[in-house]
């Protein structure tokens, strides 16, 4: 009885697996939304050593003497004394090296970089210092030595070269080193070789070899890794150091701009934030300042998109009402907004134009979004972005302004904050989730929701952040990627989106999971990375429907944990169909291109797919490519396309549009 019974479930069951196949329509004639251009971006923050000790390339901590213990990050030794009356009013400090007053002694300093500085060999490094000669006249000699502290060799020195300090007044000095090997935790050492002493201000280090080989740079492995996503939009400077622990700490773009030199020193929150993650050396040199980022957003092809504080001090960190700005005295506040279009598009006439002009860029960075306000909350953030609206409207009506709709993807503030953004017809809301497994995989239907009429969603920051602590494995992309096919489908009310955190150095991260991470020499791109590559590269110019069973393919009860989204790609006459199969079962899967004419066919199919050797799998430094995107070739038969999607993948097929 018991064996009968089994062959007629086999049977069944064979019948209905048959039947079970999941066929996908995508109605190929009817496009709907278009893709904004900006629609796939990135999200930049110095948070987990970002920008100075990342994609910053100056390898120099502390290179002004202008932390409050001003000599952090430097060892010194002999007669070393600390100045403030140096040539940078915004930076005052300097060191003068003096004779230690015997001939076998020794004066200098030593600066331990970030972790260490990443040197490698045959590369060229330039180093640079204000200098002048100090004490009994004529010039100073300084010896500067790029060194291995913890070698075993006979010699420290990795590099070395003398340098002359020729005049009594303040002038920039370079040498460029070359190392003769690869050393991830280098110092740089500076000796006084003269009886004459010499005071050294801004002492930079970098690598000749930045990215597009601009001066005060960018380190080039990064850089690269941001402009091979091909990026639709680029949000900085944060995050919450936009806002700042206090006023004083807000990020204040007008400090970022001009020489490097006479930029001030800003605290960094994550130096302090999370007490488990403390790193009492963390702070913003400036050195990568708004003129960087636009320059940056414009050479990797993304819209730039400034974020600027809108007079509250972090509210996580300050419930009193005299922490923030009052409604009344926020002018200071505007006028920087008003400033920052100015120094952005303005022509060199003006003055911010012109100071971007003498800045290397007298062409406008064509700026045409502006968020005012990061994870802001409540009457206290309507009330303060009420103004800025109507300042920035009436001065550059073609600026689109983003509104924040708080930290929460759902909840209190967002419900209050959403109908308030429509009031004040934001132009877009920036949403941001970091939510676990669970949460992402019910919400590929969101947007599918929304009202149409309303601004548009600025997904601004988000990431699917897996239980048990587990960080940028496999199966948290691949949530991300499924969670993206409702971005996708919703093009028409989704105009942007960045996942955040952008960068993480693996000896200096606060916050994770994070898209890249990095030590002082390489970099690894986690599947993450290759999930926004995925999109930002198929995003294609025009949504298609695509449904199974007559609904959009969400996750949903009886999808089989497929989630799928559709486009069309004019340029380049493609169809691109992405599907994510987080179900643990490969699946049977058929596309079915409705509405094609019976001489049109698909041709040139490719595949390309992301997967794991199992859903915990990452990529780290030690082994970046275990996962990575796999291309090959496919056919449609005619108007159809039949395949089966193993468990845990991500797949983006593609169809080139042509007759038959
Ligand atoms: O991305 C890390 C932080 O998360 C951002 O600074 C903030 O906006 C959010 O809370």
């Amino acid at each position: 009885m018991k064996k009968k019974l089994f062959v007629v479930l086999f049977l069944f069951t064979g019948m209905s697996l048959e039947a079970q196949i999941n066929e996908l329509v995508i109605r190929a004639k009817k496009t709907g939304a278009e893709i904004q251009p900006t629609m796939y971006g990135l999200f930049f923050e110095d948070i987990n050593y970002a920008a100075d000790g990342g994609l910053y390339a100056e390898l120099v901590k502390n290179r002004s003497f202008e932390f409050p213990q001003n000599l952090m990050g430097w060892k010194t030794f002999g007669n070393v004394t600390l100045k403030d009356d140096g040539p940078f009013g915004r930076n005052p400090h300097y060191v003068r090296l003096s004779d230690p007053g015997h001939e076998h002694k020794r004066t200098g300093l030593q600066n331990e970089g970030f972790f260490g500085m990443g040197i490698k060999k045959g590369e060229k490094y330039r180093f640079s210092v204000w200098a002048r000669s100090s004490g009994r006249g004529g010039a100073a000699t300084i010896l500067v030595e790029l060194i291995d502290p913890k070698s075993r060799n006979d010699r420290q020195a990795l590099a070395g070269k003398e340098l002359i300090v020729d005049a009594g007044e303040w002038k920039k000095y370079e040498l460029i080193l070359e190392s003769e090997t690869t050393e991830p935790k280098a110092e740089l050492r500076i000796f006084l070789k003269s009886k004459t002493g010499a005071d050294l201000e801004h002492i930079s280090l970098f690598p000749v070899d930045t990215w597009n080989g601009h001066a005060n740079g960018l380190r080039k492995d990064l850089a690269q890794a941001l402009a091979d996503i091909r990026p639709g939009v680029f949000r900085f400077p944060g995050g919450c150091i936009v806002e700042g622990t206090d006023l004083e700490t807000r990020y204040d773009w007008k400090k970022s701009v001009g020489p490097v030199e006479n930029r001030p020193l800003n605290e960094n929150r994550w130096h302090y934030t999370f007490q488990h993650r403390y790193f009492p050396d963390y702070y913003q040199s400036y050195g990568l300042g708004f003129y960087e980022y636009f320059l940056l957003a414009e050479e990797i092809g993304a819209a730039p998109l400034p974020v600027l504080s809108c007079g509250l001090a972090c509210q996580f960190q300050n419930s009193d009402s005299s922490a923030h700005v009052a409604v009344c005295n926020l002018d200071s506040y505007i006028q920087d907004a008003l400033d920052l279009i100015e120094f952005a598009n303005g022509d060199i006439s003006t003055e911010w134009g012109r100071l971007r002009a003498e800045m290397g860029h007298p062409a406008p960075f064509n700026l045409r979004f502006l968020a005012i306000g990061n994870e802001q909350w409540g009457p206290e953030y309507t009330e303060r972005l009420a103004p800025f609206v109507t300042a920035i409207r009436n001065a550059y009506p073609d600026v689109k302004i983003v509104g924040s709709s708080g930290p929460n993807s759902e909840g209190a503030q967002f419900d209050y904050l959403w109908p308030e953004m429509k009031k004040l017809k934001a132009d877009l809301v920036d949403e941001h989730f970091y939510r676990p497994e669970e949460w992402f995989l019910k919400q590929g239907a969101r947007y599918d929701r929304y009202d149409r009429k309303g601004p548009k969603v600025f997904a601004g920051e988000y990431a699917c952040h897996g239980r048990g602590k587990k960080w940028n494995h496999f199966n948290a992309a691949l949530l991300e990627a499924a969670f993206m096919t409702g971005l996708e489908r919703n093009a028409d009310v989704v105009h942007m989106a960045t996942y955040a955190p952008l960068f993480a150095h693996v000896e200096g991260w606060q916050w994770r999971p994070d898209m890249i991470w990095f030590d002082n020499l390489d970099c690894v791109r986690t599947a993450s990375y290759y999930v926004q590559q995925l999109y930002a590269h198929n995003k294609g110019t025009h949504t298609l429907t695509l449904t199974m069973n007559g609904q959009n393919v969400t996750g949903a009860e009886g999808q089989n944990g497929l989630f799928a989204s559709a486009v069309l790609d004019r340029n380049s006459n493609c169809y691109i169909v992405k599907i994510a199969n987080t179900s643990g079962k490969t699946q049977p899967v058929k596309l079915t291109f409705a509405g094609l004419k019976k001489n049109e066919s698909l041709s040139g199919g490719t595949r390309i797919i992301l997967k794991a050797a199992g859903p915990e799998q990452e990529n780290t430094i030690e082994s970046p490519n275990l996962i990575k995107p796999e291309e090959s070739a496919v056919s449609a038969e005619g108007q159809q396309f039949e395949t089966e999607l193993e468990p845990h993948t991500f797949a983006v097929y593609k169809f080139t549009k042509g007759a038959k």
